[in-house]
């Protein structure tokens, strides 16, 4: 798969009709056929490829470097393909979809097993999701196969929000990217598990708790999301995550406590980048200063938080220290992502 031309496609997403553009055609064929095409959703851009073909999902693996024993999210363009993949649609699953397909959630169901096995890493489950923009819609509608695509970028990195992000992570690795600008969400979709009676959150992204509840009733989180030690059910989560070269640290408290910190690392020869939003970016000194969206308007900061941890990388720093952010709507995604990315490490 290296050393390969890859093939780019720039596509207008706002168009009528994108189904009928030449530049989708070939992408959908492509991937239709065997080979791996990235393209962009509403949360970050897929790495797709055939379901159905054992090579295709190989070639995703291997491009992305991705650990085979964690699953891929099966990409349809309609409920009805849903049904040819799954054994059953309990009742509180068909809600979720009627109410947020297409739409930033995956739902766990009992696999009927018409995929690959590579697809669900021989899980008797499948993740399922709706994406909802208008290229990877007309990508899926022209492929007419299920699609499966994982984020966009090498293993480990966050996750790519323009198509400028895959070709850093991928040139020449898979067969074409389709441009279709920078994506909206930023983060990832929710992962809810449907294959018990109460539904259960195993990754936390674009669809929050509260939305989930409003349309099925009570819905659990993953112990092992919040506890260490506990082996999480959503096998793409135990694993480092959208980690920027810098080694990355937390700071609660940022308000009082980030100047100081800044100071005590570059006191000790450190050079320090420092994640912020637009509303704090005018009270940091330090060798580098981010700001990440507004924190009055937490889905700006989703947006835009792969694409500042990747701005850092393009600096000479040790270390960035991170604002935290309140865990509550889209917050809670956005501090599952950065704990990864900082491993943890909190100060
Ligand atoms: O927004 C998204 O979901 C993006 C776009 C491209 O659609 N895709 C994405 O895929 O984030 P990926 O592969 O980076 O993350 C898939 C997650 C992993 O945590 C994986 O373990 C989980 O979904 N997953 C997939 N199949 C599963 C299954 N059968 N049971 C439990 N978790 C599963
Ligand atoms: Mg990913």
């Amino acid at each position: 798969m290296s050393n390969k031309q890859t093939v780019y496609w720039t596509v207008d997403k706002n168009i009528d009709n994108l189904n009928k553009l030449n530049e989708i055609k070939e992408a959908a064929l492509w991937i239709k056929e065997g080979e791996v095409v990235a393209f962009p959703t509403e949360t970050v851009y897929g790495l797709g490829g055939n379901a159905l073909i054992d090579e295709a999902i190989e070639k995703i693996f291997r491009a992305k470097g991705r650990p085979s024993d964690n699953p891929l999210i099966v990409h349809v363009a309609s409920k009805d393909q849903v049904r040819m993949l799954v054994s059953e649609i309990p009742d509180r699953a068909e809600k979720l979809m009627d109410a947020f397909w297409p739409g930033p959630l995956t739902i766990v169901l009992p696999s009927n097993h018409s995929v690959s096995p590579r697809v669900t890493a021989n899980l008797h489950t499948i993740a399922i999701r709706i994406p909802d923009h208008p290229v990877a819609l007309a990508l899926l509608e022209e492929a007419n196969v299920p699609v499966a695509a994982p984020s966009a970028n090498v293993s480990g990195k966050p996750s790519p929000t323009t198509a400028q992000h895959v070709k850093h992570d991928l040139n020449g690795r898979i067969k074409g990217i389709v441009d279709g600008g920078q994506t909206g969400v930023g983060v990832e979709s929710t992962v809810v598990d449907c294959t018990e009676a109460v539904p259960v959150i195993l990754r936390p992204g674009g669809i929050t708790k509260n939305q989930l509840e409003h349309v099925v009733g009570p819905v659990k989180v993953d112990p092992a999301l919040e506890q260490e030690g506990s082996t999480p059910r959503s096998p793409g989560v135990k694993y480092t995550h959208y980690a920027p070269n810098a080694e990355m640290y937390l700071v609660e408290q940022y308000t009082q406590r980030m100047q100081q910190v800044v100071d005590e690392f570059r006191n000790a020869g450190k050079r320090v980048g420092v994640l912020t939003t637009h509303e704090g970016a005018s009270n940091y000194e330090a060798d580098l200063v981010i700001p990440c969206g507004f924190r009055k308007d937490l889905e700006t900061v989703a947006t835009h938080l792969y694409g500042t941890l990747r701005q850092f990388d393009e600096h000479e720093i040790d270390l960035i220290l991170a604002e935290t952010f309140p865990k509550e709507g889209v917050g809670v995604a956005i501090m599952n992502r950065l704990e990864k990315a900082a491993g943890k490490k909190v100060i």
